[in-house]
C-alpha cells in the first residue's frame, strides 16, 4: 500500500496567512497541519508516502520533514503545478503506485476519535476496489454528499449539491486500487475548472465496487480550510490534549511505537525542542520506566496490541 499526502492548492480561504506559506504548514495548535494526516497514514502502518505540492512549497516540506527517516518512513516529493483537481494526484503518481493499491488523505483533514487506527486499518486490510470514508455533517452541501437506501447500500454520490440527498459527507481519506490511476486520467473538468473526486468514486459506483465506511458520532473529522475551522481545530488539539494527557498527531511517538525508532532517537528528538511541551513530551515517554522490550510485547504497546487484534 503506497501513501499520498495532497498539500498543494491555493489556500485562498486562507488568505492572507497563505500568501507566504503554505496552508498546510500553518500550525494547528502545536505542530504543522500536514502531522495530521501524515500521522493517519502512518498509524495505518503505511511508510512510503509522496507528498504533492507546489514546486515553491516543497523545499519548505523538506525542511519540515525530510526524507521521513527521522520517523522511519519514505517520503517522496512532487509537483503540482496547478490545483487542477484531487484526482489529479494519481496521474502524477502513476509510476509511484504501480500496480500497488493506494491511499490518499488530504492534507487540510484531520481525524480523531478512539477506536480510528483501528478502524483504518481494518479498512486498509478489507479493503478490495475503493473504499471511502463518510461521515455526518451540519452542511453537506459543501462536500461531496453519500446518499443510502435502507439497505445502507450507496445510491449515489453528488458533488456539492444544491439539494443534497444525505447529511453524510466523504471524508477526505480514500483507498483506491491502481486503477484509480487510468480513470482519473479520463475524468472530465466540472463546473469548477478541476477534475473531481465525486467523479472517480462514482466510477467505482457504478461498478459496484465502493465501499463506504461510516464515522460514527465518536470521530472528529475537520478540515481546517478556512480561518474558523482552524482556530475550531486548533482549540479541539488544545483540549484534547490537555485533559487526556497525550498528544495527537505526535510523529515521533507513533514512529516509536510502532518501532520505527529507537528510546534514543526519541530523546534526541525531544531533547532538540525541549523548551516546548512537544518536546518535553517526547522526553518523558523516553524516560518512562520501560524497556526498549517492553514496548515488544503486545499488551503493552497502544499500536502493537492493535496489529495483534487484526
Ligand atoms: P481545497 O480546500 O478544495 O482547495 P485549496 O487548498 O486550494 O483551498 P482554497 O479553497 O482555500 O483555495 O483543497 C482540499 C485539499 O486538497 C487541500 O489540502 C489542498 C489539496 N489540493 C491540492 O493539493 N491540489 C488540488 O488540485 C486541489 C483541488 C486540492
Amino acid at each position: 500500500m503506497k501513501g499520498i499526502i495532497l498539500a498543494g492548492g491555493s489556500g485562498t480561504r486562507l488568505a492572507p496567512s497563505t500568501h507566504g506559506v503554505n496552508k498546510h504548514l500553518l500550525a494547528v495548535y502545536d505542530k504543522p497541519m500536514i502531522y495530521y494526516p501524515l500521522s493517519v497514514l502512518m498509524l495505518g502502518g503505511i511508510r512510503d508516502i509522496l507528498i504533492i505540492s507546489t514546486a515553491d512549497d516543497i523545499p519548505r516540506f523538506q525542511k519540515v520533514l525530510g526524507d521521513g527517516s527521522a520517523f522511519g518512513i519514505r517520503l517522496h516529493y512532487m509537483e503540482q503545478a496547478d490545483p487542477n483537481g484531487i484526482p489529479e494526484a494519481f496521474i502524477l503518481a502513476e509510476d509511484f503506485i504501480g500496480y500497488d493499491d493506494v491511499t490518499l488523505i488530504l492534507g487540510d483533514n484531520i481525524f480523531y476519535g478512539q477506536g480510528f487506527t483501528s478502524l483504518f486499518r481494518k479498512a486498509l486490510k478489507n479493503h478490495q476496489h475503493a473504499t471511502i470514508f463518510g461521515s455526518r455533517v451540519k452542511d453537506p452541501e459543501r462536500f461531496g454528499v453519500i446518499a443510502f437506501d435502507d439497505n445502507q447500500k450507496v445510491i449515489s454520490l453528488e458533488e456539492k449539491p444544491e439539494d443534497p440527498k444525505s447529511d453524510f459527507a466523504a471524508a477526505g481519506l480514500y483507498i483506491y486500487d491502481y486503477r484509480a490511476v487510468q480513470i482519473a486520467k479520463q475524468l472530465p473538468y466540472s463546473g469548477r475548472g478541476e477534475t473531481e473526486i465525486t467523479d472517480l468514486n462514482r466510477e467505482y459506483l457504478k461498478w459496484h465496487q465502493l465501499e463506504v465506511q461510516l464515522l460514527g458520532r465518536g470521530f472528529a473529522w475537520m478540515d481546517a480550510g478556512t480561518h474558523e475551522a482552524l482556530f475550531e481545530a486548533a482549540e479541539f488539539v488544545k483540549i484534547t490534549q490537555q485533559r487526556q494527557g497525550f498528544k495527537i498527531a505526535c510523529l515521533e511517538e507513533i514512529a516509536y511505537y510502532m518501532g520505527y525508532i529507537s528510546r534514543e532517537t526519541l530523546r534526541q528528538k525531544g531533547e532538540s525542542m525541549k523548551k516546548t511541551d512537544y518536546g518535553q513530551y517526547l522526553i518523558e515517554i523516553a524516560n518512562r520506566k520501560h524497556t526498549e522490550q517492553y514496548w515488544e510485547t503486545i499488551d503493552k504497546n497502544p499500536i502493537l496490541e492493535l496489529v495483534q487484534n487484526e
